[in-house]
């Protein structure tokens, strides 16, 4: 199940990155919006820059902070708010913003 979820994230990430001239906002972007209050608008000048970070890096802190207790932490709870597949996009989204 997970990994149709996360096919179709990539799916819509191809998608994405196939788009001519007039290209949408990545659909990471409005999901990552959530974390700019903390982590700076596009994950820039945050506590914690997430801005350039590997995908990977964040997808799989996002899952540990997922599986903590949330009473422990904002993150903790924060990351249980969101599927794999938006996680996946989440981080890939900022990925690919520059430093
Ligand atoms: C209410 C504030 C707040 C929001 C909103 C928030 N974070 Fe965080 N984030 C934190 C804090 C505080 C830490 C540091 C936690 C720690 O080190 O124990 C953190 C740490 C992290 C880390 C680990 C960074 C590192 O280098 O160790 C990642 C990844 C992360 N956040 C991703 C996100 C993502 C993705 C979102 C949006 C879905 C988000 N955060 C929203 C407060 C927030």
């Amino acid at each position: 199940m997970n990994r149709i979820i996360i096919c179709a994230g990539f799916a819509a990430l191809a998608a994405w990155s196939q788009a001519s001239v007039a290209a949408p906002p990545h659909p990471g972007r409005l999901l990552a919006s959530n974390c700019f209050q903390c982590h700076g608008t596009d994950g820039r000048k945050g506590f914690e820059e997430l801005a350039g970070k590997s995908s990977s890096s964040i997808y799989e802190e996002m899952k540990e902070m997922q599986a903590k207790p949330a009473d422990k932490n904002i993150m903790n709870a924060h990351a249980r708010g969101f599927s794999d597949n938006e996680i996946w996009l989440i981080a890939d989204y900022f990925s690919k913003v520059p430093r």
